[in-house]
């Protein structure tokens, strides 16, 4: 198996595909190299184009609103995208830029053997959980695929445009928590204010 550097490199070199030539940065993914709960989007925007982190722009802020909901940093879990480089104007990465870039999420997957795997809209559902995925009838039903959990919520780009998928959204980051309380081991949601005992 590629060990860390080994794939970090690769990526950083990369050229499989044409997004290659206009990227500033790949993003390769951040977090921890050990989490149970790997969150997957589909391709860095503007803002992480230029900054070669995930999730940095209004989504990624969006993003850190609903981990704090379940009582989780990002630091705790492991967040990537479909392709790692930026697809021009934001458009939808192609088939043949995910099917370029795929072989380094399946290597990060490989090395963090995370329990739970949740997609960030349907492009990164029907990539990692089916071809056809519907993402507003299946969104937060789990499936189970080579011993990882697997379940797709709502982008936070399309919660950003229409606010009234955020309660379905809420029920579904409720889900994963109860999913996370059953199968994961050191991914400890802390309950807002339960910090520090007073005495
Ligand atoms: N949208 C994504 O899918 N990924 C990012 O990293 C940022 C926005």
């Amino acid at each position: 198996m590629m060990d860390w550097d080994t794939l970090k490199a690769a990526c950083a070199q990369c050229h499989n595909c044409t997004l290659g030539e206009t990227r500033h940065n790949v993003v390769f993914g951040v977090g921890d190299e050990h989490a149970e709960v790997m969150f997957i989007g589909e391709g860095p925007g503007e803002n992480e184009d230029l900054q070669g982190e995930p999730f940095v722009g209004a989504a990624g802020h969006l993003l850190d609103d609903m981990l704090e909901i379940i009582g989780l940093h990002r630091s705790q879990v492991y967040i990537a995208n479909i392709v790692k480089c930026r697809p021009p104007h934001n458009r939808d990465p192609l088939n043949t830029e995910q099917d370029a870039c795929i072989a380094y999420l399946r290597a990060q997957v490989a090395l963090i053997q995370p329990k739970i795997i949740v997609c960030l809209g349907r492009i990164a559902a029907m990539r990692l959980i089916r071809s056809n995925f519907k993402i507003t009838r299946e969104h937060g039903q789990w499936t189970e695929k080579g011993g990882v959990q697997m379940m797709a919520i709502y982008h936070p780009s399309a919660l950003l445009r229409d606010p009234d998928k955020r309660p379905d959204t809420f029920e579904d980051l409720k889900a994963l928590q109860r999913q996370i309380h059953a199968i994961c081991t050191h991914t400890h949601c802390q309950t807002p204010g339960a910090g520090q005992p007073s005495a």
